[in-house]
């Protein structure tokens, strides 16, 4: 029951394009390494994990590999790490990451490259829930702040803050239910969470605790968290 991690590494980093020079934030260094380098050496510490496969940007593809070739030799992480290419909306990419992984991967954890700060015991979490039979797992937080829905200026509606989650990654599932979700949403239903296509096949989702650490490096004021990083451990 092999357990593979699909690494999500083929965004454009829009949102922090300006304040990093252009540099997208898979790339940026962090320990003195690529910043995906941290979330993949701690799946690769995780007992359960059989794989990492990254996904890269189809036009940094080569010069990636490259990279990564180097990093690998430098550092065994002492698990299979393969590469793809990503797809233009975050779905595509973690479609691609599926077709690409061996045949008998049983669960697939998929997780952003730009959350770095992921620690073993939420993999170990979501990893648990799925060997428990649950079929797809999502890492949740309690939401702090109140949400409203708001257009042009005008609230909406207020949720009832009890009932909502913040969701993290890594989303576990079995590999299977994936691909049939994905099947079934087609290509025309763009989500934000892999989640939510399991979701729209009428299928539970599972949560565990999620940890506050494991935020997404988003925004240019997200780039604090990098610099008061401490530097990765080698794996
Ligand atoms: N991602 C991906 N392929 C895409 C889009 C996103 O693999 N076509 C990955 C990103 O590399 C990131 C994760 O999905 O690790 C979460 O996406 P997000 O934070 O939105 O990253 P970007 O899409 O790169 O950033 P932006 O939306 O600001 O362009
Ligand atoms: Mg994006």
């Amino acid at each position: 029951m092999s357990v593979w991690t699909v690494l999500l590494a083929a965004g454009s980093g829009t949102r922090l394009a300006e304040a990093s020079g252009g540099v997208k934030k898979q790339f940026l260094r962090l320990g003195g390494k690529p910043l995906y380098w941290r979330s993949l050496s701690t799946f690769a510490r995780c007992p359960d994990i059989a794989g990492v496969m990254v996904v890269f940007p189809p036009a940094d593809l080569d010069a990636a590999r490259k990279a990564l070739a180097g990093l690998l030799a430098a550092h065994d992480p002492g698990v299979a790490v393969l590469t793809t290419a990503g797809g233009v909306r975050r779905q595509d990419s973690v479609q691609n990451g599926l077709a690409a992984l061996p045949s008998d991967c049983r669960f697939v954890l998929v997780h952003d490259a730009a959350r770095p700060f992921v620690d073993p015991a939420l993999v170990g979490r979501v990893i648990t829930a799925l060997r428990e039979g649950h079929e797809a797992v999502i890492p949740v937080l309690p939401v702090t702040d109140t949400i409203k829905e708001v257009r042009e200026e005008t609230v909406l509606a207020t949720f009832d803050r009890s009932r909502l989650a913040a969701v993290q990654t890594p989303q576990g599932f079995d590999a299977a239910l994936l691909r049939q979700a994905f099947a079934h949403a087609g290509e025309e239903f763009t989500v934000t969470d892999d989640a939510s296509l399991v979701e729209h096949l009428g299928r539970p989702v599972h949560t565990v605790p999620g940890h506050p650490d494991n935020r997404k490096i988003t925004n240019p004021e997200d780039l604090a968290l990098l610099e008061d990083a401490t530097p990765s451990p080698v794996p």
